[in-house]
């Protein structure tokens, strides 16, 4: 948790730009696994997390800024709440702890929510990701769910996303050691990567690293032989000499923050002529792209110049063809890079995804292309001075996506169709890092760059 003057002045910010009516946060409630009392591992919403600091379930925040006053409702802990689960400050000390000086009981909420619906107040929330805060917001605005999403608050969003694109001292510091933690369980795994082990047994030492050293994974974990497949998260393979293993995996620390990397990596260390090629060309696109980054210029360029670097570096190799520029206009490099260059990191792993990818991503400036490939691109504007990125450059072989290209005659004029059955095997290679966008470049969220050469990586795998 951050000072109780960080959350109070990022509410006056958020007032400042919303300037009337009533904003109401809404916490997460526990998730019944498989039956009530058997939960999910908790986790709280982040945007209230951003402003609201706690987290515990079942609470709310209300914001009234017509009469600039702060509420948190919530429910102090029973006799047997402590007896079940422990003890905590009251309420009323937490929530002051993060500026807000008026808890109420959440049997409260619904007649203030009323009483500012009466009076003509429009209440802004954000658009709902779980079905329980669907549930609670329409029975509280007395509305369908389909209404309750459709009329969530875009001037909210917008605000929402400003203010957490931006990420402010104190974050940077939590970032850190998200990738800290990220560094252990990737360096473990490559440690790991041997003929006869299992990836199940890899994927659940390092997810074991996340949970020892923060709170869980920033997301599931993608390990394994088929890094063709992107979000493979089947891990059921023995590995094999002469196999590539495609690690993307990173911690949520215990303040909440994520990190996210990737390496790819030959079993064993021993690495195919054809391996270290693939290899060096995906090294390249992700130290041009790093190289790139810095305020004003857009990430939807740097993709397409990581596009360049992937289908120049495979025409060296036969793999593609014909003019550069006509191939990055009609979007072939990404017959073998289907996805985005990378996306916003922060208390989510792609942050504030549940806010609207787009709005997240885009403005009026910038928009999302259409075409196949380049409308991946989670994150196309212009960058800014604290934005937290990832730069996740990739080569994929993917048979059924190369023979429907062939069939159908995509981009025939750029790709040599015929070369690529001796990659059907291959898999693929994703390099992935984390940066924060400085004044006139980026530098590393966590000081100690992965090994990423094939030097580094050997080294690592053999020490
Ligand atoms: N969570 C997978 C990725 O974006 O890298
Ligand atoms: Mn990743
Ligand atoms: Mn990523």
């Amino acid at each position: 948790m951050f000072t109780k003057e960080t959350y109070i002045r990022r509410r006056e910010e958020l007032k400042k730009k919303i300037g009337s009516g009533m904003i109401l946060l809404m916490g997460n409630g526990e998730a019944p696994l498989n039956y009530p009392n058997n939960t999910y591992t908790f986790r709280q919403d982040s945007s209230f997390l951003y402003f609201a600091g706690l987290d515990t379930p079942d609470l709310y925040c209300v914001i009234d800024i017509d009469h600039n006053n702060e509420y948190l409702f919530g429910d102090e802990l029973t006799i047997d709440d402590i007896i079940w689960m422990g003890n905590l400050p009251s309420l009323k000390e937490r929530s002051e702890s993060v500026g807000i000086n008026t808890v109420l009981p959440v049997a409260e909420l619904n007649g203030m929510v009323k009483a500012a619906l009466k009076s003509g107040k429009k209440i802004h929330y954000l658009k709902p990701y779980r079905y329980r805060n669907q549930l609670i917001l329409g029975e509280l605005l007395n509305k369908t769910i389909t209404e309750i999403v459709a009329n969530h608050s875009l001037e909210l969003t917008k605000s929402v996303i400003d203010l957490r694109l931006i990420k402010e001292d104190c974050e940077l510091v939590e970032m850190e050691l998200a990738g800290e933690i990220g560094y252990r369980m990737h360096i473990t795994a490559m440690k790991m990567c041997k003929p006869g082990v299992s990836e199940r047994e890899i994927a659940g030492t390092i997810e074991g690293i996340a949970i020892a050293y923060g709170n869980r994974v920033s997301f599931p974990t993608i390990l394994s032989q088929n890094g063709q497949i992107l979000h493979n998260h089947n891990h059921e393979n023995i590995l094999h000499r002469g196999r590539l293993m495609l690690t993307d995996a990173g911690a949520e620390n215990t303040s909440y923050y994520a990190s996210d990397f990737t390496r790819t990596i030959a079993v064993g260390g021993v690495y195919t002529q054809k391996q270290i090629d693939i290899h060096n060309i995906v090294l390249k696109a992700i130290n041009t792209s790093i190289d790139m980054i810095r305020p004003e210029i857009t990430y939807q360029k740097i993709h397409r110049e990581a596009y360049r670097v992937i289908f120049e570096g495979l025409k060296d190799l036969g793999l593609t063809k014909g003019d550069t520029e006509d191939a990055l206009a009609n979007g072939a490099p990404a017959l073998f890079m289907p996805h985005g260059l990378g996306h916003a990191l922060g208390l989510d792993v792609h942050d504030m995804e549940d806010l609207g990818e787009t709005l997240v991503g885009y403005d009026d400036e910038i928009q999302r292309s259409t075409l196949f490939g380049y409308k991946s691109l989670r994150f196309g504007k212009k960058l800014k001075e604290r934005h937290v990125l990832t730069v996740e450059p990739g080569i994929y072989f993917i048979p059924q996506l190369i023979e429907k290209w062939k069939q159908e005659n995509i981009n025939s004029d750029f790709i040599n169709f015929n070369k690529l059955k001796d990659y059907y095997n291959f898999g693929g290679i994703r390099l992935e890092d984390d940066v924060v966008v400085t004044k006139d470049s980026c530098f590393p969220v966590y000081c100690n760059r992965l090994p990423i050469t094939i030097d580094e990586i050997v080294e690592t795998i053999q020490s």
